[in-house]
């Protein structure tokens, strides 16, 4: 597995930690074209790298991890590869349970259910319900999630408390929209991570990103190992954050 990294990188400490990662793992159809494989092979070894990393934060003791597991635009692909994808996370809802509980994982999912199949939808729930307890590692995956449909829906609320009379116009504040979208009591990423070199933000937590530091790694989704993760987080912890102040 080619690493621009060597392996083995030190754990970073706890303390120094982002509380909050969120990814956005592009490059799986690259990786398996490359190879002269179908697309959806990259998807299925990308499932493998989600449990990894999954793993991974929850080891380190990472307060949340965040995967762009499949966006509202993401429904223009053919047909057998939509199939496909909903098939693989159907079947990580169902397989990662246990491994979800045994290590204390609380699982939530952010976007629209709406064109979701049953199924999905039911083992979303399944698990949801079963791990909310748990006070580890919280996993969101954005599953049908687009950040300006979120924002809309948002926005929808809100009009609807002010149409109640619950709500003045002159009350609506940066917190109200916050609660109103679906990271509700979720804290802002404080560092973005994308795979396989692009430079954009693909309509994702366009709200909880506006301070978020980026890591862009050439690295395809399917070979992003732990050390690829560490190394982002080592990085991390050089940022100078500043959120529009003076260095201190
Ligand atoms: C981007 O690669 C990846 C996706 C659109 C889906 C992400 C899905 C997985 C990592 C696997 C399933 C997820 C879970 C949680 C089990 P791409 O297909 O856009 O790659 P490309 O840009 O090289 O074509």
């Amino acid at each position: 597995m080619a690493s621009e990294y060597p392996y083995q990188i030190e754990a970073p400490p706890r303390e120094r930690l982002p509380r909050h990662v969120a990814i956005i793992m592009d490059g799986n159809g690259r990786w398996a074209q490359e190879r002269g494989q179908q697309r959806v092979e990259g998807h299925l070894q990308g499932a493998s790298t989600v449990r990894e990393i999954v793993e991974e934060a929850s080891e380190l003791g990472l307060g949340y991890l965040t995967l762009y597991a499949f966006s509202s635009e993401n429904w223009k692909r053919p047909a057998a590869e939509l199939e496909f994808l909903m098939a693989l996370l159907q079947q990580y809802l169902v397989e990662e349970r246990p491994t979800i509980m045994n290590n204390n994982i609380r699982f939530r999912v952010i976007g629209r259910r709406d064109g979701l199949s049953p199924e999905v939808l039911q083992e979303i729930d399944n698990l949801s319900q079963a791990s909310e307890k748990n006070t580890g590692l919280t996993l969101i995956l954005a599953i049908n999630y687009g950040s300006r449909g979120e924002i809309v829906d948002a926005m929808q609320r809100i009009a609807c408390q002010v149409r109640a009379g619950e709500l003045s116009p002159e009350q609506i504040t940066e917190s109200t929209i916050a609660h109103a979208l679906y990271t509700n009591g979720i804290p802002d990423p404080d560092l973005l991570i994308r795979t396989a070199n692009e430079m954009r933000v693909s309509n994702f937590l366009l709200w909880q990103i506006s301070y978020a530091e980026f890591w862009v790694t050439p690295i395809h989704w399917p070979e992003f190992t732990r050390d690829h993760f560490r190394q982002a987080l080592w990085d991390y912890t050089k940022r100078d954050r500043r959120f529009g102040g003076l260095k201190n």
